[in-house]
């Protein structure tokens, strides 16, 4: 793994050669989430509509996957669209909605060749046909991958989670598959859509702003938080392995000393 990974990044540049020696292979955070801020801003900063920074962000995310595959990410969750971005205009939802059908088809040989398998949590109803279409043959093909997990929030709200959770454990305990006394911090985690993936060790956050924006509200109690001023198509290998290093020099407590 290591031989592969230094081998295949010798020819990369300097900054990144350099961060790959900051990096403990074996403390690797096993889930990052990233929210990929700042493609409309980048887009603007150049002229450009702002579907351009969304076309230019969505060409970085293999890019960042097989970085976090290759240092041995387990889980990589990335915030492709939320529960809120309904609102923007029409033009820009259609051109979202449309990303995965290019994505996939370009990215999925390099994806399976890489043992990368693609899952998505989010709500499945409101997103067009052809979404889901694109998504859903990507998880299809992916899996039997044992790789890195590639999670698109898509469609996605911490809050909807939530409540969409304690209606669930209502209904439970009215059947009874449920007592109120046995609800704890795991069992809630359990009516998350996540339920099956561990918490984000680390949570990302590009373009400058330092919100949460309804991301993973459960899930990141503990995460750690890294920031970077970097519009999300900007964001480089190189910031990435920063975050990772910087994650791995601060001490983990959960409330305790
Ligand atoms: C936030 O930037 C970004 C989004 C709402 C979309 C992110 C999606 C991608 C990068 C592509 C995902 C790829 C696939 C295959 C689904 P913003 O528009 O809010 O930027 P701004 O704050 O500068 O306006």
């Amino acid at each position: 793994m290591v031989f592969k990974l230094v081998k295949e990044w010798l020819g990369r540049s300097k900054p990144v050669k350099a961060e790959l020696q900051d990096i403990e292979l074996d403390k690797v955070p096993a889930h990052v989430a990233i929210i990929m801020d700042g493609n409309g801003r980048w887009a603007k900063q150049r002229g450009l509509p702002r579907v351009a920074g969304h076309h230019s962000g969505m060409k970085n995310v293999k890019k960042i996957t097989m970085a976090a595959n290759q240092i041995g990410v387990k889980v990589l969750t990335m915030y492709a669209f939320s529960t809120e971005n309904w609102k923007r205009p029409k033009e820009e939802v259609d051109f979202l909605m449309k990303l995965p059908q290019e994505f996939f088809p370009l990215e999925i040989e390099e994806l399976i060749e890489n043992n990368v398998r693609i899952r998505m949590t989010g709500w499945r109803e409101g997103l067009p046909e052809y979404t889901l279409k694109a998504i859903e043959g990507a998880i299809e093909r992916t899996k039997d991958n044992t790789g890195l997990i590639l999670n698109f929030a898509l469609n996605y709200g911490g809050r909807k989670e939530m409540i969409a959770g304690v209606q669930e454990m209502i209904r439970d305990v009215h059947s009874g598959k449920l007592q109120v006394e046995e609800l704890d911090e795991n069992r809630f985690s359990s009516y998350m859509l996540t339920s099956d993936l561990p918490d984000p060790d680390l949570l990302i956050r590009t373009s400058g702003e330092l919100r949460l924006s309804n991301f993973l509200l459960w899930q990141i109690a503990y995460s750690e938080l890294w920031f970077t001023e970097a519009y999300w198509p900007e964001f480089t290998e190189s910031l990435f392995l920063q975050a990772i290093a910087e994650y791995q020099r601060r001490g983990r407590r959960y409330g305790g000393v």
